[in-house]
């Protein structure tokens, strides 16, 4: 963490996990303890049928609620997909774009990401947009060309005044759900290398807005390792955000334990 401008963002991917009524029981104690929450910011990005739920189940928390993944129309012939005005209007705030699930398990293509994101700033959801290398990749030295592939692709219709808005998670495709996590030398590199990147593309001053989270086997005695690495400036976690007693530890990274 280097840059007090950007406010901590924990935030939590359910994926699809969690049942109706663990979702909300979850909400509820998280929002119980976050208070004002005013020092950080705390999301989680919720199956698309539970959103309506949960987002009245948070509503009066500074608790963000967001989709897992849109589809850049706003209306149309695209059975099983949910437009960005839909998940506006069930309560969502923000939403994860490319996520490697979506990539990877799903085949969505770079060339879909700049319209995602487009769709999603257009719609006042706040996006994440994800980006991360492989395995392979990552061992063929080609982690920087894919980012960058990635970055471009997202970025296709960005613009400067775009940028307060938007958020990049890096999350390495070996380390989601593998309990590998990427070493804080791997991270701080990738991280300053993507913030390279923006400061190219947009400018210093807008790239300084954008924010970069870590995400990857984030657990609680990983957190505050991860969230000391320069240029990070919060947290995408999955399997650890399906329970409170892993998730607000995390949350609450830069206290003791109780
Ligand atoms: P895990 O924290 O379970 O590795 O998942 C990371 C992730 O994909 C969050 O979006």
């Amino acid at each position: 963490m280097t840059n007090r401008a950007r406010k901590p963002y924990i935030a939590g991917n359910w994926k699809m996990n969690l049942d109706r009524a663990r979702s909300l029981d979850l909400i509820k104690t998280v929002k119980g303890r976050l208070g004002d929450g005013g020092d950080r910011e705390v999301a989680f990005f919720v199956p698309a049928i539970y959103l309506a739920d949960v987002s009245a189940v948070a509503q009066g928390s500074p608790l963000g609620i967001g989709g897992q993944n849109l589809w850049f129309e706003a209306n149309g012939a695209f059975t099983g997909e949910v437009a960005p005005r839909m998940l506006r209007e069930v309560g969502a705030d923000r939403v994860l774009i490319g996520h490697s699930e979506r990539r990877h398990v799903f085949h969505e293509p770079d060339d879909w990401m700049g319209r995602k994101v487009r769709a999603a700033l257009d719609c006042d959801l706040l996006p994440i947009y994800c980006i991360g290398e492989t395995l392979d990749e990552r061992k063929g030295n080609r982690t920087e060309r894919v980012l960058k592939r990635q970055l471009e692709s997202g970025f296709e219709k960005v613009k400067v005044e775009d940028c307060h808005r938007l958020t990049i998670a890096y999350e390495p495709v070996w380390a989601i759900g593998t309990g590998e996590t990427a070493t804080t030398e791997q991270v701080g590199a990738t991280h300053k290398m993507i913030r390279k990147w923006l400061a190219v593309r947009v400018g210093e001053p807008a790239a300084n807005l954008v924010r970069v989270l870590y995400g990857g086997s984030v657990k609680p005695d990983n957190a505050k390792d991860l969230m000391a690495v320069e240029h990070v400036d919060g947290l995408l976690v999955g399997g650890a955000s399906l329970q409170a007693e892993t998730f607000l530890p995390i949350v609450e990274y830069d206290r003791a334990p109780a």
